[in-house]
């Protein structure tokens, strides 16, 4: 591990553009796979999280080649997964294994899951319930966590499946395991989460439909699905431009362009936060791409405001919460969030790993079972300090790294290396924006 400090920064100015969207990255890739033939992907998120997708669809039959700055995936049909001769190492990704874990139930393969110190600490019970349902059988470690060995059944079963948390990932891995099984499987969402597989599924040719009532999205998937193949244009990342975005909002003078943002409303919460705390945050440009709603945001610099962050936008900025703690740090007054229990089970314990690291950077915070309260410096640097841990958890290493941004001396994080998982290039961007 090698440590790294970020010190403070001149304004954040110019033009930049944000990597692919990992969510949508991810299913590029597999629903490419699924399809009979040639895909083209443009726009790809090549971070460590989203080529272990690739490696593990390679090891089932896909061919998945760069080509210049798109990617290609000669895919092998719904059905077509084929045993993969060795296990399937996830790194630190999450999303790649719930929802490959979904791909596989349905076909009649064994598989093996390993992961990273992180990724063996977070709960599989979740996927394994529904996917179990379904028919498919698994021997987890203890804690239904990593390794894991799975065993798919072919055909499984339809089911219908009410979330019992609020997850893309479980909604996901349930669809996708509803391609490959003869019926209809229904998962129903009582609470809105990202919609990206819902989307795209349906530009692949898939026959699935979307009922809303009484608050709650009722999802079905005609299965077996044929998967036509399609060129997709991924756009950026709202999870990683919300990084960008605070840093111009706390850092005096800048006023910075981040070209090519998603903002699909099921990902957009951090932006409407910040709004509310008084972000001065541009749309322009307002068009679609890839099926998703995307804009340039111009970011200029604001004093914030804490407020009481309405629980119900979670889900729509579930990723943001580490870097929306370091704005509510640099605001005036005080800012409450609860409702955040998921934050506990990421890719480390978002509460406390915050908690402790805004403290070492001069930050005064007091954590609660699913929530943390922050009484902001109204603008003034934070003292800075560290080196903070990051758990290998690329969002607590880039929070801090923004903290540094708006800090007295600096903030020093443990290791820099866990960023590479969703956003290779973050270094660079920070010093071409500072630049
Ligand atoms: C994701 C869903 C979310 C999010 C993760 C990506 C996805 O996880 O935190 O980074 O691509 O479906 P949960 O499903 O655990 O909320």
């Amino acid at each position: 591990m090698t440590a790294h400090t970020f010190f403070p920064s001149g304004p954040l100015t110019g033009r930049i553009r944000v990597p692919g969207d990992k969510s949508i990255s991810h299913r590029a890739l597999m629903f490419g796979a699924l399809a009979v033939g040639r895909n083209r992907i443009s726009g790809l998120l090549e971070g460590e999280d989203v080529l272990a997708t690739a490696a593990a669809l390679r090891a089932m039959g896909a061919r998945i080649d760069r080509d210049g700055s798109d990617w290609v995936v000669d895919g092998v049909g719904v059905g077509g997964l084929l045993q993969p001769g060795e296990a399937l190492d996830m790194g630190n990704s999450g999303t790649s294994t719930r929802l490959l874990m979904g791909l596989i139930a349905s076909h009649g393969i064994t598989a093996a899951f390993t992961g990273d110190a992180s990724l063996s600490k977070r709960p599989m019970g979740r996927v394994i319930d529904p996917l179990s349902q379904m028919g498919a059988s698994f021997t987890p470690s203890p804690g239904g966590t990593l390794p894991l060995m799975m065993e798919g059944l072919q055909p499984a079963v339809p089911i219908e499946y009410r979330l019992p948390v609020a997850s893309a990932q479980v909604k996901s891995a349930v669809l996708l395991a509803g391609l490959n099984t003869p019926g209809v499987t229904s998962v129903i969402e009582p609470v809105a989460t990202r919609d990206h597989t819902e989307r795209m599924l349906r530009g692949f040719g898939a026959e699935l439909s979307v009922e809303e009532g009484d608050g709650a999205r009722i999802i079905r998937i005609h299965g077996p699905a044929d998967l036509h193949p399609c060129d997709i244009e991924v756009p950026g990342d709202p999870s990683s431009a919300a990084f960008f975005a605070v840093a111009a909002s706390i850092v005096p003078g800048s006023d910075l362009v981040i070209e090519n943002v998603g903002l699909n409303p099921t990902r957009d919460g951090i932006f409407r936060v910040l709004r509310q705390m008084g972000a001065d945050i541009a749309f322009i440009d307002e068009r679609e791409v890839g099926g998703e709603p995307v804009a340039d945001l111009r970011v200029r610099h604001a004093v914030l405001e804490g407020i009481a962050v309405d629980p119900a936008i979670a889900p729509s900025m579930i990723d943001e919460f580490p870097v929306l703690f370091v704005a509510a740090a640099l605001a005036r007054g005080t800012t409450i969030t609860r409702g955040l229990e998921e934050l506990r089970v990421k890719e480390s314990d978002r509460l406390s790993a915050m908690a402790a690291a805004l403290r070492l950077a001069g930050a005064k915070v007091e954590e609660s079972d699913d929530g943390l309260t922050i009484t902001g410096t109204g603008g003034t640097p934070l003292p800075g300090g560290g080196p903070v841990t990051t758990h290998l958890d690329h969002r607590i290493a880039m929070s801090m790294a923004v903290a540094g941004l708006a800090s007295g001396d600096g903030v020093a994080i443990d290791s820099a290396e866990p960023i590479a998982t969703s956003f290779p290039n973050f270094i660079d961007l920070i010093a071409q924006a500072a630049a």
